[in-house]
């Protein structure tokens, strides 16, 4: 029984094309959302099985859908062609459905792979494929071998090691059931081996569905060899039948991804409650504080320290920042920016260079420019704030009229008193100060002085030293 580490993924010289089998009713979900479109860290289930069959096979699969099709279709898009189950009568059922568009096709071997099982690498599946062009085999086959047989069909080997059979948890014999080797329900076979076999399977006495398992016996009958291949990963067979399912994959995806992070140089505290999507990115010596959230598309630089208790989601944070107990949601914070404690970035929040904002911040479709601090209870909505501006505890803009969004614009090096009201539409000239608690209604030139409710200009400012 090989059991394999897989390095570095071999070449293939026959022509391979992946089946992807998403047509089941996922009963065991108990969801009106099907489930290959539950989402595990971040993506649907059946995207990561997509990916993986796409790296591997570097063309498009077929994916066989049932009820849900048309969902199925808009998640996936023009990266797959389908075919359609309308009955659910089995795993070999869905397989036969992908003859008409299959055959004649090219692909000499077809890796056949289960939509809800989102952990296999694309590796894993070029192995598989390459040892049965090395062997010629018809099947081959991923196992794993554990104590806890999660439901999974058995594999059954001759005396001399071959497989025979893979017989399902419903008819197992009580010897058959304390097998601890299971089908992993990954397989590359080959194509002209594959359509005639499929016509063989009977529906199974028990639950009258066509198995794809019984493909094994059918080939042992043809004289044909089988193989398995024992998965060195037993995560990479965590089958997705239920929410239990979903949530052990994603606690083993997890694993996955913080380890393939902290191997590239970022330290992650506590691998445990760190919890990152699949297509994050995060720059060398970053380090990664406990209970953090990065999620979706979010990049992080080189050298920033994130958490803890931070969220950040599709957001941009560079090199050099801090981000601490805050929400990010499609914002972007620049080089030696400091984000937190206890700040909400909005959608289109933008914080410069060493800009700070913290302590109660909020900010929705704003720039605060290079150097400017927000540093208690502000919020900044629809403005635009020039470099080294210092935005007083308190100050807010009011850009909401009851209709419409207003725009405010702060210029360089302004000082906004504490507990301004920005009424915008509004303008604040470069190097203006507010007085506390203005209210400012109309625009307030460059380098004078606006105080009361509403805010009057009371003087003119005296140039500053680096403007004579
Ligand atoms: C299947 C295998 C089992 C293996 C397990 C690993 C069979 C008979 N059993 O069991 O040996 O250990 O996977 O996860 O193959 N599907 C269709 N059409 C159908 C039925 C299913 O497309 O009519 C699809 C499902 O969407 C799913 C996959 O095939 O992606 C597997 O079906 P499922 O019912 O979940 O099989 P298991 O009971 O998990
Ligand atoms: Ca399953």
């Amino acid at each position: 029984m090989p059991s394999h580490e897989f390095e570095e993924p071999p070449s293939l010289t026959q022509p391979v094309r992946g089946i992807v089998l998403a047509a089941g009713k996922g009963t065991r979900m108990r969801s009106n959302l099907p489930k290959v479109l539950h989402l595990l860290r971040g993506l649907p289930i059946i995207e990561h099985s997509l990916r993986s069959v796409l790296q591997a096979t570097g063309n498009k699969p077929l994916i066989v859908v049932g009820q849900d099709a048309a969902a199925v279709r808009a998640a996936v898009g023009e990266r797959a062609d389908f075919a359609v189950q309308s009955e659910q009568l089995g795993t070999g059922h869905a397989v036969m459905q992908a003859e008409a568009a299959l055959r004649g096709d090219p692909a000499q071997q077809f890796i056949i792979t289960a939509a809800d099982m989102p952990l296999v690498r694309a590796e894993t599946l070029r192995h598989i494929a390459a040892e049965r062009e090395r062997s010629g085999a018809a099947i081959v086959m991923l196992t794993v071998v554990v104590n806890d047989p999660r439901g999974f069909g058995r594999v059954v080997r001759d005396a001399g090691g071959n497989v025979s059979a893979i017989v399902e948890e419903v008819a197992c014999s009580p010897a058959q059931l304390k097998v601890n080797e299971l089908n992993g329900a990954i397989y590359c076979v080959e194509a002209a081996w594959l359509w005639g076999a499929l016509r063989r399977i009977q529906p199974n006495p028990r639950k009258g569905e066509y198995f794809l398992t019984d493909l094994v016996e059918i080939a042992v009958a043809d004289g044909r060899t089988v193989r398995a291949i024992v998965g060195a990963d037993v995560d990479e067979c965590i089958g997705i039948n239920t929410r239990v399912d979903l949530a052990d994959a994603d606690a083993a995806l997890r694993r996955r991804i913080n380890r393939a992070h902290m191997l590239n140089g970022v330290s992650i505290v506590d691998p445990a409650t760190t919890y990152i999507d699949l297509d994050v990115t995060i720059g060398a010596d970053t380090t990664i504080l406990p209970n953090t959230h990065l999620l979706g598309r979010t990049r992080i630089g080189s050298v920033s320290v994130i958490g803890p208790d931070a969220l950040l989601r599709d957001s941009v944070v560079g090199d050099g920042c801090e981000v601490c107990q805050s929400v990010l949601e499609e914002a972007q914070v620049d080089d030696g920016g400091g984000v937190g404690p206890f700040s909400h970035l909005r959608e289109g929040a933008y914080v410069g260079q060493h800009a700070h904002v913290g302590n109660f911040g909020e900010m929705k479709k704003s720039r605060l420019g290079a150097r400017s601090k927000m540093g208690h209870f502000s919020y900044l909505g629809d403005a635009t704030v020039g470099e080294g501006v210092n935005i007083g505890a308190g100050a807010i803009t009011c850009n909401y009229d009851g209709v419409r969004k207003n725009p405010t614009i702060i210029g360089d090096g302004a000082f906004i008193g504490s507990d301004t009201l920005l009424v915008a539409p509004v303008e604040v000239g470069a190097n203006a100060t507010t007085g506390a608690g203005a209210v400012v209604t109309k625009n307030v030139p460059p380098d004078s002085v606006a105080v009361g409710l509403p805010a009057r200009v009371i003087r003119r400012k005296p140039p500053k030293s680096s403007d004579v």
